[in-house]
């Protein structure tokens, strides 16, 4: 586990200067460039766990990813927060990928799998337990606690992409000839490497009639 104890309030607005420093070492235009805007052709939605940073985990820089995080990368149609970063990233930003990447190991996944009480985030990892629920006789068949755990972490990624292609979003992205794919990804925190689900959708094939926008 990561030694967190040197890590203070103080501490990290030294850390931000010397962030800037640094920074500006390297080139001394790159907040003025920055400050200009941003055209981000990714949007991320990702966990909020502090080991599941979007930039760092794919080598890129600010400026390069737009980011969603939530417990457990959950993708709720009726989430004003999800559904306003996800217009914002396709109809202003122009994103061309959507992509939800969960990790095996999530705290949120492991308690939607049990039966204790957790407080308020019980009603958002509901949404986990539905998931669990679509997939109940794969799930209870696999023995192995662990293989479990893992394979709800990427089934709750699947559902997610599903639930992003099937947002008035997407759905009228995708009627107005909008390139645009969404993906499904797993980042693995023992080893640093993410794998592709590929379930990718780039437009309504995958996906069942009731969820299409004619
Ligand atoms: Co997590």
């Amino acid at each position: 586990m990561p030694n967190t104890t040197h890590i203070t309030y103080e501490s990290l607005l030294e850390g931000n200067k010397t962030f800037v420093a640094k920074t500006l070492d390297l080139d001394p235009e790159y907040f003025e460039q920055l400050a200009l805007g941003q055209t981000p052709p990714v949007l991320w939605v990702g966990c909020a766990d502090s080991r599941v940073p979007a930039n760092q985990i794919t080598n890129t820089k600010p400026g390069e990813i737009f980011v969603h995080r939530n417990i457990a990368n959950v993708v709720v149609h009726s989430d004003m927060n999800l559904l306003s970063v996800l217009d914002y990233a396709v109809n202003v930003l122009g994103v061309k990928h959507v992509i939800v990447c969960g990790h095996y190991g999530c705290g949120g996944v492991i308690a939607a799998m049990g039966n204790k009480e957790n407080g308020i985030v019980d009603n958002w990892l509901r949404h986990i337990k539905d998931v669990y629920r679509l997939h109940m006789a794969e799930l209870d068949a696999i023995t192995d606690n662990q293989k479990r755990t893992d394979r709800l972490v990427e089934l709750n990624v699947i559902e997610n992409v599903n639930n992003l292609a099937s947002t008035t979003i997407v759905q009228n992205a995708w009627k107005n000839g909008k390139e645009l794919s969404v993906h499904g990804w797993v980042y693995r925190l023992s080893t640093g490497f993410i794998s592709d689900l590929k379930v990718s959708m780039k437009d309504n094939t995958k996906l069942e009639e009731v969820f299409r926008l004619k």
